[in-house]
């Protein structure tokens, strides 16, 4: 409708080990089997933890299931003495085709700043990874400086540097939104989101701004994510604790019945 294939993308954080999560995908293209064609209108990724890509990769190869493989984080190098680190080239090699950048989990718990959010952002499109850019405002940035500010000055921040032209994916997630149970308005999320796409084209040009996906993201589950869909500038869902639910993401997934 807008254009914009819809992207349901599930992060599952820190839960489900390799073999839990060879047996949820198995489970979830099993609950999608009657839905093949759909998926011409929306696209699905999975970002399990790094221990998990290997096997998911070989069963997403192996089924033909088709779902897009992504990565949660990644390092600001390409290799070398960083201990601990995983970088964006190995995760290419393993099919990975996007990664999470500046979820605000990472921002709190890391102390990741805009600079460091900016770093890997070069370092995902230098690896032909398709970076996810997390942005979104905390109670009380909303309190203090309203639901855009914020979102807005970590996209900008996020997009410096970045070529005209590279592909992207924006993801608006307010902090306390996320896991709450409160999700964002239809309304709020589209008055972000378009302001989001607003920074999108000033930086890299309207025709990018055109086809990048803006996600929403913030207890998003299958009773409100068509609520979301509908707003012109939400092309989808960044969604947490629901995507650990095979019926649930896979309703969320079928958002359009
Ligand atoms: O990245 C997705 C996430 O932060 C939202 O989590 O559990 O509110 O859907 P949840």
């Amino acid at each position: 409708v807008k254009g914009r294939t819809a992207l349901i993308a599930g992060n599952w954080k820190m839960n489900l080990d390799h073999l839990q999560a060879v047996a949820f995908v198995q489970k979830l293209h099993w609950a999608l089997k009657d839905v093949k064609h759909d998926f011409d209108s929306v696209d699905v990724t999975v970002f399990p933890p790094f221990t998990d890509l290997r096997s998911v990769q070989t069963l997403l190869d192996a089924d033909k299931i088709p779902f897009g493989l992504g990565a949660q984080d990644l390092s600001v190098h390409d290799s070398g003495a960083y201990t601990g680190e995983v970088s964006g080239a190995f995760l290419k090699k393993l099919d990975v085709s996007s990664v999470i950048i500046g979820h605000s989990e990472r921002r709190e718990y890391h102390a990741e700043g805009d600079d460091v959010v900016a770093a890997k952002v070069q370092a995902a499109l230098r690896n032909g990874l398709v970076p996810v850019i997390c942005v979104g405002e905390t109670s009380e940035d909303l309190e203090k400086f309203g639901a855009s500010a914020v979102p807005v000055g970590q996209l900008e921040k996020a997009l410096e540097g970045v070529p005209a032209g590279a592909e992207i994916v924006v993801a608006y997630e307010p902090v306390w939104a996320i896991g709450s149970g409160q999700a964002a308005t239809p309304e709020q999320a589209q008055e972000v989101c378009q302001k989001l796409r607003g920074v999108v084209i000033d930086k890299l040009g309207e025709a990018v701004g055109a086809t990048t996906r803006v996600l929403y993201g913030g207890s998003v589950k299958s009773s409100n994510i068509a609520s979301f869909l509908r707003e012109p500038d939400v092309d989808g869902a960044l969604v947490g604790g629901a995507s650990l639910k095979v019926d649930e993401f896979a309703s969320i997934i079928r958002y359009q019945k």
